[in-house]
C-alpha cells in the first residue's frame, strides 16, 4: 500500500502481542472483549497527541500555576454499531467524560454495501474532536459512509480508529477523507472473496457479543 500522510499504523510491540491473542480462534468472548478495550486504550493515548489543550489555573499546596487540560466537552466517541461498541470503554478509560454518539451500519453480506440504520449524536458534535471507532476496516464502505454522515452533521475534526485494517479499506478511507486521521493498530494482508480481512480475526461483532 502506498504511504498516506493521514494514515498511522501502530506496529507497537505491546499491541502486536495483544493482537496475536485476539486473532486466535480459541480466545473466548470475555478475553476478546478485554483485549479490544486494552488495545483501544493504547491507540487512544497515541492518537490524542495533537489534541487541543486549554490553559487553566491550578492551585497546588504551594502556589498557583498555569496548567493545560483537555476541555471536558471537546471530545466525542462515535462507535459504528455494533462492533464499534467494544471500543468505547477503551477510549473512556483515557478520557472518561467524552459523550457518546452512535451510528448504526451493517454490511449486506452479499453486496458488501453498508446500510445506515441509526444515528444519534451528542449536541454540539460539530465543535468536538470525534473519535469514530470500529474494530474492522475491511472494504472501507462502512467507515466512508459513517464519515460522510458525521460530516453532513457538521463534524470537522474526526479521527477514525480501527484495530485491524485491510490495505484496500485503509486506502479507500484515506483517499476519500484526506482530512481525517486514520489509525489502525495493524495492517493485514488482504480481503478474501467474502470481504473478510485475512488473516484477520473473523467477525468482530460476533466474537464480542457471542452471536453467530
Ligand atoms: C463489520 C465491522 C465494520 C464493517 C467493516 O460490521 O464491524 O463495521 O463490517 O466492513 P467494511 O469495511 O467492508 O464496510 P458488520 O457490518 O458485520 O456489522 P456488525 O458490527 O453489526 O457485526
Ligand atoms: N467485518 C468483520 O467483523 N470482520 C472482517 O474481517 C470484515 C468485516
Amino acid at each position: 500500500m502506498k504511504d498516506f500522510s493521514n494514515v498511522f499504523v501502530f506496529n507497537h510491540p505491546l499491541i502486536k502481542h495483544k493482537i496475536a491473542i485476539l486473532r486466535d480462534k480459541r480466545t473466548g468472548m470475555k478475553e476478546f472483549r478485554e483485549l479490544i478495550e486494552e488495545i483501544t486504550t493504547i491507540m487512544t493515548y497515541e492518537s490524542m497527541r495533537d489534541v487541543e489543550l486549554t490553559p487553566v489555573q491550578v492551585e497546588t499546596p504551594l502556589e498557583v500555576t498555569t496548567q493545560y487540560k483537555v476541555s471536558d466537552d471537546s471530545i466525542a466517541i462515535v462507535p459504528i454499531l455494533r462492533a464499534g461498541l467494544g471500543m468505547v470503554n477503551g477510549v473512556h478509560r483515557v478520557f472518561p467524560t467524552a459523550k457518546v454518539g452512535h451510528i448504526g451500519m451493517y454490511r449486506n453480506e452479499e453486496t458488501l454495501q453498508p446500510q445506515e440504520y441509526y444515528c444519534k449524536l451528542p449536541e454540539g458534535i460539530e465543535n468536538k474532536t470525534v473519535f469514530l471507532v470500529d474494530p474492522m476496516l475491511a472494504t472501507g464502505g462502512s467507515a466512508c459512509d459513517a464519515l460522510d454522515a458525521l460530516k453532513k452533521r457538521g463534524c470537522k475534526k474526526i479521527k477514525f480508529m480501527a484495530i485491524i485494517g485491510a490495505p484496500e479499506g485503509v486506502e479507500r478511507v484515506a483517499k476519500a477523507h484526506p482530512g481525517v486521521s486514520v489509525y489502525v493498530s495493524t495492517l493485514d494482508r488482504a480481503l478474501n472473496e467474502n470481504g473478510y480481512i485475512v488473516p484477520g480475526l473473523g467477525d468482530a461483532g460476533d466474537r464480542l457479543f457471542g452471536t453467530k
